[in-house]
């Protein structure tokens, strides 16, 4: 049975991961309706991975003997400057994504959950490649400037990694 304090700050999650996914759509929207359909198409897989993240956290509460609850989100931005404004705010993102991650390991150390600490571990390897990822993107998108945009908008899909790909399953 998941302690109450573990259940509420794993629900805390489902907000987090399922604030993400909408986040992800409205960039993915954004870079769609300016001609950016690569970086849309790369958004939209990531908006997808993170319902699965949100899915993966509401299945472990219930399985645990707790209460998923779906939360209200709250409206993501839907006008960007640019696409490296977009991966800007990926990034800022994700870094509290790993920050939020964190707080919950930590709890389960305090509280002596190690099952969901083991849990956490899944999520803890996510974050790493996240991050990296993205950074990637960022420091690419600087490099080609606004000139070579139609090249890097063409090429982003290829840099998602098929480790990524694979771990989507909730
Ligand atoms: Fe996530
Ligand atoms: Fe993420």
């Amino acid at each position: 049975m998941l302690k109450k304090k573990v259940e509420d700050i794993c629900n805390r999650q489902v907000e987090r991961e399922g604030f993400s996914s909408n986040l992800y759509i409205a960039m993915a929207s954004w870079a769609e309706n300016n001609g950016y359909s690569g970086v849309a198409a790369w958004l939209y897989s990531q908006a997808d991975e993170e319902r699965l993240h949100m899915l993966k956290f509401v299945r472990y509460i219930n399985e645990r003997g707790g209460k998923a609850v779906m939360p209200a989100l709250k409206k993501p931005a839907a006008e960007f400057k640019s696409v490296e404004e977009v991966f800007r705010e990926v990034l800022k993102h994700e870094e509290f994504v790993t920050n939020s991650i964190n707080e919950i390991v930590a709890l389960t150390l305090e509280e002596k959950d190690f099952n969901t600490h083991n849990f956490l571990q899944w999520f803890v390897t996510e974050q790493v490649e996240e991050e990296a990822s993205v950074r990637t993107i960022l420091d690419k998108v600087r490099l080609v400037g606004k000139n070579n945009m139609y090249q890097f908008d063409r090429d982003i899909l290829s840099l998602r990694t098929p480790a990524t790909a694979a771990q989507t399953k909730p």
